[in-house]
């Protein structure tokens, strides 16, 4: 178990524009966040880590943007309309709805009562919505609680206009939404989420070297976002907790500050999907290879990650105290790739012309160079520093009375607070 506390994170997300609560003049809604600037600033970063490592760097990858909204059909089709289900009591005493996997005895947790849950009854966690003007059985759509789906209705599509080799896969990034009966935990457990999923299609023999290779993917991809190696724990996920279409499950679980959770899942889905909306639909869905062999509906390899999840792991992971000059500091040693501001240019004094003019000419190069370049000019240079490191800025350049006589300014370390003086000329290779 960690030992930062989730409040604290929550707190300086929320002190620092990264998450705040969802529609909160209003008093919220529960199990749903709104990013802030820098919240969205660091979920694209992460983002573009899991892009670049899954989707640039393979060969055989085919991105996706599929709609939220899909024919009610793919989801009877899949199971979910039957199957995507959490058990649901409800005490007699205070009323309150819980999970039943979430109470450890017959007391009620809410009012404290004993004896007054009652039966475990199946509650389906997809939001339902009608399409059009008519609110019938006919118009019913529901909002994705997967974004796998999206990609195995668009199979034939792909292979139809990109003729690919096996193995090959199809990836994709987007929201999702499930109705969680105890949304908790902040970022973990929401009820509008984002996932990054990939479905990996292989030959059946091939299934087993597949899962092995997105199993080290995964786990590297864990390492690029700085995820200390001994907090994230491979769980094989025995039969009877698997989802009704895997065959083989690893949970990817992290110390959390709340402890040990999911944050990332990696499942073989064998030809479960592919096969179901083959029958559903009555179209074709084999894939015929290029050798004239038999055509065979292909098996799937399915990582499956969680952007929120990844995101409250990322913060927990860089979230630090030390003292400095006697106080307390709190920093987040971010990766430099994932903070959202890479560099913040920060001149001494306001009211100075020669000073200001430096001071922007450095804040345009960095910008030009880096992009994410923050300029702060309100507010003593002590404070600032200490804003810079709650946010994570890797580096501070500030320009003083110095740097107008010969070009040099100070840069400083977030992780060390350490301090140099460094050319102008010079300060891109220091900070890059
Ligand atoms: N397509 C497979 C699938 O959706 P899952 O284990 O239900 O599998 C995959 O979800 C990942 O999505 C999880 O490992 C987690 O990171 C994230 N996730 C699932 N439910 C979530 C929720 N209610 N809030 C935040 N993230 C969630």
């Amino acid at each position: 178990m960690s030992e930062v506390k989730l409040d604290d994170i929550v707190s300086l997300a929320k002190r620092r524009g990264f998450i705040f609560p969802s529609s909160e003049i209003y008093g919220g809604l529960a199990g749903v966040y709104d990013y802030g600037p820098l919240g969205v600033m660091l979920k694209h970063n992460i983002e573009n880590l899991w892009w670049s490592s899954f989707v640039i760097a393979w060969d055989d990858m085919y991105p996706l943007d599929a709609a939220i909204l899909m024919n009610k059909k793919v989801w009877e089709a899949s199971g979910h309309a039957t199957g995507f289900n959490d058990p649901l009591i409800e005490c007699s005493n205070c009323h309150s709805r819980m999970r039943a996997d979430h109470v450890e005895s017959d007391k009620c947790p809410v009012c404290g009562k004993t004896s007054t849950l009652g039966k475990p009854k199946e509650f389906n966690m997809m939001f339902k919505t009608h399409i059009g003007p008519v609110t019938d059985d006919e118009s019913i759509s529901y909002l994705r609680p997967e974004t796998a789906q999206g990609i195995f209705v668009n199979f034939k599509n792909v292979v139809e206009t990109f003729s690919p080799d096996l193995p090959f896969g199809i990836a994709q990034i987007g929201k999702a939404f499930r109705n969680e009966i105890s949304p908790r935990e902040w970022l973990f457990r929401l009820r509008e989420l984002e996932q990054m999923e990939i479905e990996y299609f292989v030959h059946p023999d091939k299934w087993e070297e597949s899962f092995e290779e997105w199993r080290k993917g995964s786990l590297s991809f864990f390492e690029k976002l700085g995820l200390g190696s001994k907090k994230v724990h491979e769980l094989e996920v025995p039969k009877e907790d698997r989802a009704h279409y895997s065959q083989r499950t690893i949970d990817f679980e992290y110390d959390f500050p709340f402890g040990r959770r999911e944050l990332s899942g990696l499942a073989y889905r064998g030809d479960y999907d592919l096969n179901a909306h083959q029958k559903a639909s009555g179209q074709n869905l084999e894939y015929s290879p290029k050798d004239g062999g038999k055509a065979f509906i292909p098996h799937v390899i399915e990582p499956s990650f969680g952007l929120d999840r990844a995101f409250l792991a990322v913060l927990a992971e860089a979230y630090s105290t030390d003292t400095q000059g006697g106080e307390q500091r709190v920093f987040l040693k971010l990766p430099a790739d994932l903070a959202p501001i890479k560099v913040a240019v920060l001149p001494l004094v306001k009211n100075k012309p020669e000073l200001t003019k430096k001071a922007k000419e450095v804040y345009k190069m960095l910008k030009d160079e880096l992009g994410n370049v923050m300029w702060v000019d309100s507010g003593n240079i002590g404070k600032n520093y200490r804003k810079m490191d709650e946010i994570g800025t890797p580096y501070c350049v500030t320009i003083d009375f110095q740097t107008i006589d010969d070009d040099t300014v100070t840069i400083r370390h977030r992780d060390t607070t350490d301090q140099s003086r460094v050319d102008i000329k010079d300060i891109l290779k220091k900070v890059i």
